[in-house]
């Protein structure tokens, strides 16, 4: 099967860059305090549970051969005693550490998700929005880690060498150097395996984030998929998709274990030597106590190296997750206020676009040199062929997109040097496509006014004829809709679309093939509401309906070459260009 772009793996092998591992301080440094708590009960627990070897010693070499009881209970207690305060010790450094691993996660992901909520339409047509999803959910887990524990655990591993060392050198020099003898042996295997063992989890983390954008995309589009009855072909790349996982999963898992293993038979090794050695070389001059005692720490000392090492693949991964997610929170927001923005004031209503060429991708002019003046209150209808660019004009008002060149001027004030909010929020605009939230109708009527009052909302919906199909359901505004308003026809979407709309009260309405799926009977009651509506307001109004239109004061016919007619309908009718042949088409159709 082909190939798609669903198979492409993120690059997680980056050359390394310490700027990213600095710019994360900035989420570490006010967890500090909690930090250093954590940093110091652990140390305090490892100097601790290092006394367990050494009581052990005393207890064989002194108190067994002298059949002191009494020491022997002490000594006992005391070996207790430590692993119980090491166990208390651990426990409050793990709340500790869980707390600031989550702190470190939310702040991440706030940050991230405020950005992508301002980062323009470009940004969203370029890429499949699942792989945006998983930097936020998956990327973002798979750094906390290192970012909380992982600091600590290096300071602490390193610590934990050192006195693991002082403690082994302290009971037997000579054992201690058989203890090292094993160590290159174990850098070399660890080095070796490991490195593929960090590729392997990097191929288990693509793998899984491929798959996640499918699934994304498929519930998205499972409507689609099942008219066209492509579940068999869907069913295979996502079989591929997980499957590649799996494999991935399956091979990652493996190299871990064969990690293990060679680190466990390795330590077991070096412990036999000891006993060996131990007993056979330097028999009288050791005592059994203290083999065992060396044992004990020869055991511990590999542990230290093997999370070292987990932790310089673990900081591998998270500095290529760390880039990934700082690649999404520096992506330019392109459309934002300029250094001497200002706020619009409250608009007349006068729209120019004056000499006005856009183009989406560089060198596809879509816009060439569109000059029009919609003066206030005046309701222009744009209508024109399929892709001729429409949307696009209207997108430009409202500053979506930003022009190539010319200018877009309200009431003179040019687009691009107001502030957003102040442009937008003024601006009623219905997408051609209405999105409906998941939660009650009411919530989604009041989405861009919160503070409506109930009586605002109903006076909304009795304006574009939404009440009366609101009040018929079980649960009236209350009722509870999906996202995407599943469970509403597309008119009733539309519809609601509208009243959230309308509500906003804004001075200028762009709508957007607003009343396409609406039924022609219930567009004639909408209109007549909407006339008194749109009076006082710039209005327009893109519509493949010529009825809807025919009303509007200005019509302008876009075509691939821009605006070819602007007229009344009674003017453009008279003129017999592409308008008339449009309007007489469809009155034969009807
Ligand atoms: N996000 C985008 N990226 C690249 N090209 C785009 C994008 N959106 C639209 N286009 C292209 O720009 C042209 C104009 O699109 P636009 O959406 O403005 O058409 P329209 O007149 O509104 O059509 P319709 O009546 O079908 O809604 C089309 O050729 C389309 O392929
Ligand atoms: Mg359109």
């Amino acid at each position: 099967m082909a190939r798609n772009k669903f198979d492409i793996d993120e690059t997680l092998e980056t050359p390394f860059d310490i700027k990213h591992l600095k710019r994360s301080f900035i989420y570490i440094k006010k967890h500090t305090k909690k930090m250093v708590a954590a940093l110091l009960l652990s140390a305090l627990g490892v100097v601790i549970s290092l006394f367990g070897p050494i009581l052990v010693q005393r207890g064989v070499d002194v108190a067994v051969p002298n059949k002191d009881i009494a020491q022997v209970v002490l000594l006992s207690a005391i070996f207790l005693g430590t692993i119980v305060i090491n166990v208390i010790f651990i426990t409050i450094r793990s709340k500790l550490m869980v707390e600031v691993g989550q702190d470190i996660v939310y702040d991440i992901r706030k940050d991230l998700f405020n950005h992508l909520q301002e980062l323009p339409f470009k940004y969203y047509d370029d890429r499949p929005h699942g792989k945006i999803m998983v930097r936020i959910v998956n990327y973002v887990n798979n750094v906390s880690d290192l970012l909380s524990n992982g600091i600590i655990n290096f300071v602490l591993e390193l610590f934990n060498i050192i006195f693991i060392l002082i403690f082994m050198f302290s009971v037997s020099v000579k054992l201690s150097l058989v203890v090292l003898a094993g160590l290159p042996v174990f850098m070399v295997v660890i080095f070796l395996i490991k490195n593929f063992q960090r590729k392997a989890w990097q191929q288990v983390s693509n793998k899984s984030s491929n798959m996640n954008a499918y699934l994304h995309e498929s519930i998205n589009g499972i409507r689609v998929t099942q008219i066209f009855t492509r579940e068999e072909q869907n069913a295979g790349i996502f079989a591929r998709l997980s499957g590649n996982y799996r494999k991935a999963w399956l091979k990652a898992t493996f190299i871990s274990q064969c990690v293990w293993y060679s680190v466990d038979n390795i330590a077991t090794i070096i412990s036999a030597l000891i006993y060996i050695v131990g007993m056979m070389y330097m028999a009288p001059e050791v005592s059994f106590g203290v083999i065992l005692a060396m044992s004990g720490y020869a055991s511990r000392f590999w542990q230290p190296i093997m999370n070292l090492s987990n932790l310089y693949n673990n900081f591998i991964n998270t500095i290529a997750y760390l880039e990934r997610i700082f690649e999404a929170m520096d992506e330019p927001v392109t459309i934002t206020d300029a250094a001497d923005a200002y706020e619009l004031p409250k608009i007349e209503g006068q729209i120019t676009f004056d000499h006005v060429t856009f183009a989406y991708e560089p060198g596809k002019n879509i816009l060439e040199d569109v000059s029009f003046t919609a003066q206030p209150g005046e309701s222009i209808a744009l209508v024109g062929p399929t892709g001729a660019g429409k949307t696009t004009i209207v997108n430009l008002i409202s500053r979506f997109y930003d022009v190539d060149g010319g200018a877009v001027l309200i009431d003179g004030n040019d687009v691009s040097r107001v502030t957003l909010h102040s442009l937008r929020s003024q601006m009623g605009i219905m997408l051609q496509d209405s999105f409906i939230f998941s939660g009650t109708l009411l919530e989604n009527i009041k989405y861009g006014k919160l503070d409506a009052t109930d009586e605002e909302v109903r006076i909304a919906c009795q304006t574009v004829c939404a009440d009366e199909f609101i009040e018929e359901m079980e649960k009236g505004y209350d009722t509870e809709v999906n996202e995407r308003g599943s469970r509403l026809s597309q008119g009733q979407k539309q519809l609601i679309a509208f009243a959230r709309t309308l509500l906003c009260d804004p001075k200028v309405l762009i709508l957007d093939e607003a009343t396409s799926s609406i039924d022609a009977k219930t567009e004639r009651l909408l209109q007549k509401g909407l006339q008194e509506l749109l009076k006082g307001r710039t209005s327009f109004i893109i519509a493949h309906r010529l009825s809807t239109i025919m009303h509007c004061d200005k019509i302008m016919y876009i075509s691939n070459k821009g605006i070819t007619e602007c007229g009344t309908h009674e003017e453009l009718m008279a003129k017999r260009g592409d308008y008339y042949h449009l309007y007489t088409s469809q009155l034969q159709e009807a």
